[in-house]
């Protein structure tokens, strides 16, 4: 018989956290961060960091500045609302993945929509639902582009009642101009833990959609050259869109499968950031947990492909490890073999700022029911 998700997560973290604390872990997969974090780019003069903050207000959101990084802002999720399906109105399907953006008061895209009641019309509201699951997620009202569904074209349906709810920031002025970016604190503290300085020649191995690339590149006001690696053409494009944007330079981008870089390319470079595909398990809110053993082995077997290669790579300085993701199997334990396979490289000694030590005292964890992130994993490799 097929594992559950939870049986799955329970078997992975047994050895580590009791059966409570791997119940509160995964229920709290179910919530939303406790904050929305926004990256206010650093070359932002006051007035501007002013104003942005005032257009979040005027969105009916509290921000207040990040305690810990200067260069984020948190806004306050609202929500639990008590929401149920209108019994009158027609349903409309979404995928997993619009379902919890729907979740959270975002609206829905026309490539999200899996299958819809007939006899829809613009201005008609309808219930929103998971398509696997069922689960109700929110009460939309459709639009004009329901019926087209040209993509880049608006959404289809506005999300009017959901859940919980975070700024609704996609399409402002603020991100097209490149003046925030919606970032995690987990994935800041990526950054910080790559230390990036002038001058440094970092290799980014998975980069796109660019939320750390972009921030490297703030951080080293474009004086360090980036190497930036993905695979996905749709991805890429996006990168490409957040480097115009975002005013980076000194980024030379490589459509490629990083995992053979060493034997197609020769990059001398001192700084390698592997932020990993990964299980996602630690992204939320979840509709619900899409983990079973098999994947969750092949996926940590593919994450020690790009180690193997950035261990070829670099010749002195250090490499970063990080994922969404709060499984064992991709975190200490691809960590733990990294060591064992590579022993010219240490694991550099880091007090958390954030999160806490992981589970073999090597790197750092941020388990979002304790710290109210995402669920994420960061270690510094040193050679
Ligand atoms: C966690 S995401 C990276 C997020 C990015 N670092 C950021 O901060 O915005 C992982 C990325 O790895 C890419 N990827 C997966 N397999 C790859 C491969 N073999 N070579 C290069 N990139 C790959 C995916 O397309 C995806 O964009």
């Amino acid at each position: 018989m097929k594992m559950s998700g939870l049986d799955v997560l329970y078997k992975d973290l047994k050895e580590f956290l009791s059966k409570d604390e791997i119940q509160e872990l995964y229920l709290s997969l179910f919530e939303p961060r406790k904050y929305f974090s926004i990256r206010l780019n650093e070359d932002l003069n006051k007035n501007i960091r002013h104003e942005v903050k005032k257009y979040i207000n005027s969105l009916g959101f509290e921000v207040i500045d990040d305690p810990i990084f200067n260069e984020l802002v948190l806004v306050k999720v609202l929500g639990k609302f008590d929401i149920k399906p209108e019994p009158h109105c027609k349903n409309v399907f979404v995928d997993k993945y619009t379902a919890e953006a729907v979740i959270q008061g975002i609206d829905v895209y026309p490539p999200g929509i899996s299958k819809h009641d007939k006899g829809l019309r613009v201005g008609d509201n309808v219930n929103i639902f998971e398509i696997n699951t069922k689960k109700f997620v929110g009460i939309g009202e459709v639009k004009e582009n329901f019926f087209k569904r040209i993509k880049g074209k608006g959404e289809a349906i506005k999300t009017v009642a959901s859940f919980w709810k975070i700024p609704n920031i996609k399409d402002s002025k603020y991100i097209l101009n490149g003046y925030i970016y919606p970032q995690s604190r987990a994935s800041v503290y990526t950054v910080y833990l790559l230390e990036p300085r002038e001058n440094d020649k970092i290799l980014d191995m998975c980069s796109a959609p660019g939320g750390k690339l972009t921030l490297i590149c703030k951080k080293t006001r474009n004086n360090a050259k980036v190497y930036a690696f993905d695979k996905s053409k749709v991805r890429i494009e996006k990168l490409l869109r957040n480097i115009k944007a975002q005013r980076c330079r000194n980024v030379e981008i490589y459509r490629d499968d990083s995992r053979f870089i060493d034997m197609k390319y020769k990059f001398d470079v001192n700084k390698i950031l592997i932020d990993a595909p990964c299980s996602a398990t630690g992204v939320r809110p979840k509709v619900y947990l899409n983990l079973d053993e098999k994947s969750l082995k092949s996926i940590a077997t593919y994450q020690r492909q790009f180690l193997k290669t950035a261990a070829k790579v670099l010749k002195k300085g250090i490499i970063v490890y990080s994922t969404c993701s709060i499984t064992y199997e991709e975190n200490e334990k691809n960590i733990k073999w990294f060591l064992k396979e590579f022993p010219e490289f240490s694991p550099r000694d880091i007090k958390p700022i954030f999160g806490e030590k992981d589970f073999e005292d090597i790197g750092i964890r941020i388990l979002p029911n304790k710290f109210g992130d995402s669920g994420y994993y960061i270690c510094v490799l040193e050679k």
